[in-house]
Formats: C-alpha cells, sequence, structure tokens
C-alpha cells in the first residue's frame, strides 16, 4: 500500500524572545501566573520586516536539505496559517516562488492551531491516491499581529514561528497510517478575530473598537479542547488497533501543559512520552506541531519504527490528530 512517509522536518523561529518578565511590565501579569496556569515562559515575535513567508521559507528549505530533495520535486505546498502575509495570493504561492519549487500547485488552508495536521492530511490523501509523490507541508504564524498587546488574557499566550515537513510516497509499513479531522462551528466564537474581514472590513471605527485583535473566551476553550484531544487521540488508536500504551511519542498542539497534563493523565501515560517546547515559544497555532517535530527528530529522541502521535485543537473550532509509524 503507498503511504506518505515524512522524510525531512524543518523549524524557524524569530530571534526577538519576549520573556514572561517582559510582559510585566507591558500588563497586569506575572511570570508566577503565566508559569502557573499555562506553562509558558517566553515566546519569540518577528522582527517587523518578518511575515508567515518569511518564516515558512526559512522551515522549509531545512525541511527540503533534510529530506535531501531539489526543490523542483515537490508536487504540491500546502501552509496552514491563520496569519498569511495577505489576504490574496496565498502565503504558498510566496513560499512556492522563493524556495523554487516552480512544479508545485501551492495553496494555504485554514484551520487556526489545527492548520498543520489538516494540511498533513490533505497532502496525505493526494500522495496516497497516486496523484502526487512529494508534498511540503508548513504551519506558520505571526499571531504577534493579531494580538492586543494591552489585554493580558490573550497576549501572554501566544508567540510566533514556523515548521515544515516534507512527505513522500513510500510502499513500506513506515509513514502516516491515519489522519482524523474535526470541526464544529456551533463553537465558532470561541476564538476569533472579527474585524478586518468582509464582515467587518477594515475602517477606523473597526480599529477604534478592537475588532482587528483575537478574541478568546479561555475557560470554556480549555474545557472542550481536553475532551476533544482524548477522543480523536483514542479515534485514531483505535482505527489502527493499538492502545495508548503503544506510542512511542505524543507531539501535542502546545497551547497550555495543563490541557497536556490532562490527556496525558486521561490516557494514562507518564509526561516523558510528550515532545514539549511550550515553555519556549508558547502557543504558535499551526506551528506548534511541526516545530516540536523538528526539534525531536533532530535530537535523535524520534526513531524508526516508532508510533507518534500528533494532535492539536483550535479556532473553528477544529480539532485533528494523525498517526505515524516513522
Ligand atoms: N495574568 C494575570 N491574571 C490573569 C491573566 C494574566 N495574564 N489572564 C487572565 N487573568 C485572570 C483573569 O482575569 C481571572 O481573574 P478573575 O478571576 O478576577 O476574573 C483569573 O486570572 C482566572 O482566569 P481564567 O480565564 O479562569 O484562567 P484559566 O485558568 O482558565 O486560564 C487560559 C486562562 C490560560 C487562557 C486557559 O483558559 C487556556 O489555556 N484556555 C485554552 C486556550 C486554547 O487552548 N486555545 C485554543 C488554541 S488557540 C488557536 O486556535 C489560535
Amino acid at each position: 500500500m503507498q503511504r506518505s512517509r515524512i522524510i525531512g522536518t524543518g523549524a524557524y523561529a524569530p530571534s526577538r524572545v519576549l520573556t514572561n518578565f517582559d510582559l510585566e511590565k507591558m500588563v497586569n501579569t506575572s511570570d508566577e501566573w503565566i508559569m502557573e496556569r499555562t506553562g509558558i515562559k517566553e515566546r519569540r515575535v518577528a522582527a517587523e520586516d518578518e511575515a508567515t513567508s518569511d518564516l515558512s521559507i526559512k522551515a522549509a528549505n531545512n525541511a527540503i536539505e533534510m529530506a535531501g530533495i531539489k526543490p523542483e520535486a515537490i508536487d504540491i505546498i500546502i501552509v496552514g496559517t491563520v496569519t498569511p502575509d495577505m489576504f490574496f495570493p496565498s502565503t504558498a504561492s510566496i513560499v512556492q516562488n522563493k524556495i523554487g519549487a516552480k512544479n508545485a500547485v501551492a495553496f494555504d488552508i485554514s484551520a487556526a492551531c489545527s492548520g498543520f495536521i489538516y494540511a498533513l492530511s490533505i497532502a496525505d490523501q493526494f500522495i496516497k491516491s497516486g496523484t502526487y509523490k512529494t508534498a511540503l507541508v508548513i504551519g506558520a504564524e505571526v499571531l504577534s499581529r493579531m494580538i492586543d498587546w494591552s489585554d493580558r488574557n490573550t497576549c501572554v499566550l501566544f508567540g510566533d514561528g514556523a515548521g515544515a515537513a516534507i512527505l513522500q510516497a513510500d510502499n513500506g509499513e513506515r509513514g502516516i497510517l491515519s489522519t482524523h479531522l474535526h470541526t464544529d462551528g456551533s463553537m465558532w466564537d470561541f476564538l476569533y478575530t472579527p474585524g478586518g474581514g468582509s464582515r467587518h472590513p477594515l475602517s477606523h471605527q473597526v480599529i477604534d473598537d478592537k475588532l482587528i485583535y483575537m478574541r478568546m473566551k479561555g475557560n470554556e476553550t480549555f474545557k472542550v479542547a481536553v475532551k476533544s484531544l482524548e477522543a480523536v487521540v483514542i479515534e485514531a488508536l483505535e482505527y489502527n488497533n493499538l492502545k495508548p500504551s503503544d506510542i512511542s511519542w505524543i507531539i501535542p498542539h502546545q497551547a497550555n501543559l495543563r490541557i497536556i497534563q490532562s490527556i496525558m493523565k486521561r490516557l494514562e501515560l507518564p509526561m516523558e512520552k510528550v515532545v514539549l517546547n511550550i515553555e519556549r515559544f508558547g502557543n504558535t497555532s499551526a506551528a506548534s506541531v511541526p516545530m516540536a517535530l523538528d526539534e525531536a527528530v533532530r535530537d535523535g529522541r524520534v526513531k524508526k519504527n516508532d508510533i507518534i502521535i500528533f494532535e492539536a485543537f483550535g479556532a473553528g473550532l477544529t480539532w485533528a490528530s494523525a498517526l505515524v509509524r516513522w
């Protein structure tokens, strides 16, 4: 059976570090509160001249180098992002041009923090069906541009970054075993940015009313996240006739350490099986799973034939998982 195997990973985080102590000077918060409630110590913030495609290109080039392929070999590029460079063209088109992947079809998808796994799933379908052989999948965000830096409820949570993976068709047992995607639009207003689109186009009023910034019902989102993520991990395991104890590594979306701890407890798995980078990067939305994956691949934690599960939850509401034999 034809599978998609991840043959290269890459990541990029902007160099500017914003610590909890920096935030203490900006809003009424404390390092203690942020660490205790979220597990975040610092996050990265893009430079003024850095947009989502710039971060994506650096992550993509790292993944291409690890994969040992030429950019011309890429058939499809999918970028998961809710912070594209501009409304159109897609960020993926800009990436395609700048990395020289001239044979690739390229488009973005919008699924917030689940964006990378949604994009991975789409690429996997094209590869499994035999339509394409090589895919570049990216999760990238510059959320710092969508945040109200005077709102302590949101500004302490998010960071900027990009992660990428190269998928290639393979006839062996290794690769993506299954992907599982979910959406519940009835909770769309748990997490959203009201202004700047066709509903409330950009105007002085929209800016004055702060409609261009992200809004979040944190507590409600937290509860749905824990339940949905546990369910989507179990769904992936059952689909593949596996048990939680078969998992070598969980690579979760890094939104809140307490969400990750709750899920591990529900699955009766030790925290040693989680790849964590939330302390250093915060919630980078679509970038968080591929950034953590790249770290675990490069430092040798992830080994051949390991069973790995990716899981993510975000605005939409959307949630998703992918089960991979490395
Ligand atoms: N510093 C100090 N106090 C704060 C801060 C802060 N930065 N932020 C909020 N507080 C206060 C609140 O005002 C509140 O005070 P009050 O009781 O006097 O009203 C108190 O702390 C507790 O607030 P809660 O919202 O109940 O805190 P909670 O423990 O739920 O933590 C958090 C909030 C971290 C946002 C959590 O709810 C969370 O992580 N939610 C899920 C986020 C998520 O998963 N999002 C999905 C992915 S994001 C995406 O898709 C883009």
